[in-house]
């Protein structure tokens, strides 16, 4: 039955007529209503089960095989290959530093053999068809629903995927662990024990925290890392801010070291000198946190971790230039405006014999945007 017969000679058909149709018909009848004229149509493989078929179908499924084994490997690397810091002199630093390139890797091939995989199967396997559409607007009515649902069946029927297992298991395979790696790669990071290594974990202290009896000093980057530039009260002015880092001296003269407490992201502070008889409300129990006028605020904002680089000697106030957060630097470095919530942690600061300034301990609290541990401490 044609289509023309089965409409009653022109027209759209009824639903009475739409129920009557076979799936075929449908397809053939979108086809002609979205003004769709194919102009050639072959199967790849006219006879099915042929010495060709079967190898392009396995060609196809050998990338599909690839991209599964590489995402295995991606998944694989990302949970265990060594990721810990290691310094370039220390055993396992070849190790570490491939961690990226494996993943970077694995993840890139299995995304490639994804591709390719799935280009090959519609270059090998789909049937030669060429057709040509007229553009028409409006909204789609229900035979248009009806019948587009119809040929995207037709369609799916003619790329004979139902009968190829092997295609079907290994696009499963490499789609299923594709999709798992991007889910392992997108929530691992986020499961983090913040109680292994006990008080020493990576999210408690920081560079600022003294070993011993070690003297922790505050120093400014001159931009040359061997030039070690302490500061003592008289190199600042009242109403001035510096940057500082610190500095241990049995870092002088280790480059990497150096480089290390430097670049450490919980590393930076503000070191503000107020002006005198500025009127300061100081958080209980930090009571003796600043030295005189000198206030040491870590620069890490407490909403998404920018540094809080700018300070407002008229009215104190400490900025941070991502999403314009603001801090009271005479009020424990509340926030007062902008979507931060919490305060900047205070460095408890004092000045050494020798007149240097030095960290009396590390921050009392975590540093930067807050975590699930954080105590509410105002
Ligand atoms: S990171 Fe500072 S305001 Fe957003």
């Amino acid at each position: 039955m044609s289509t023309t017969e089965s409409t009653g000679g022109g027209g759209r058909p009824t639903s009475e007529e739409l129920d009557r149709m076979t799936p075929e018909q449908l397809a053939r009848l979108a086809g002609e209503l979205d003004e769709v004229e194919v102009v050639h149509n072959a199967p790849k493989f006219p006879i099915p089960g042929t010495r060709a078929e079967k190898r392009a179908e396995r060609s196809v499924a050998l990338w599909f095989v690839i991209s599964a084994l590489s995402g295995l490997a991606f998944i694989l690397g990302f949970l265990f290959w060594p990721h810990e810091y290691v310094a370039p002199d220390q055993p396992g630093y070849f190790e570490y530093s491939l961690y990226t390139p494996v993943i970077g890797f694995t993840f890139g091939l299995a995304v490639l053999a994804l591709g390719i995989a799935v280009i090959q199967y519609v270059k090998k396997l789909f049937p030669d068809e060429v057709s040509v559409q007229q553009r028409h607007d409006g909204s789609s009515d229900e035979v248009d629903r009806r019948t587009v649902m119809a040929q995207l069946a037709a369609a799916g029927k003619d790329t004979t995927i139902g009968r190829r297992k092997l295609i079907q298991r290994t696009a499963g395979a490499a789609a299923g662990i594709f999709g798992l790696g991007l889910g392992i790669a997108a929530l691992g990071p986020l499961v983090r024990n913040p109680w292994k290594g006990g008080d020493d974990a990576a999210l408690w202290h920081t560079g600022w925290r003294p070993e011993g009896d070690e003297t922790v000093y505050l120093r400014t980057d001159t931009g040359i890392l061997s030039e070690i530039a302490r500061i003592r009260p008289e190199d600042m002015e009242p109403g001035s801010m510096q940057t500082v880092f610190p500095f241990r001296e049995a870092e002088r003269g280790n480059e990497e070291e150096l480089l290390h407490a430097q670049r450490a992201s919980d590393a930076p502070v503000m070191l503000i000198r107020l002006r005198p008889g500025t009127q300061v409300n100081v958080r209980p129990g930090q009571e003796d946190f600043n030295y005189g006028d000198y206030y040491a605020y870590s620069k890490v904002c407490t909403h998404l971790g920018c540094p809080t680089s700018l300070y407002q000697a008229q009215d104190n106030r400490i900025l941070c230039p991502c999403h314009q957060s603001q801090f009271l630097a005479t009020e424990n470095a509340e926030p007062v405006f902008g979507p931060a919530a919490r305060p900047l942690p205070q460095l408890p600061i004092t000045v050494d014999a020798q007149g240097y300034f030095v960290a009396r301990s590390d921050f009392i609290e975590p540093v930067g945007p807050g975590f699930w541990e954080r105590k509410k401490t105002t």
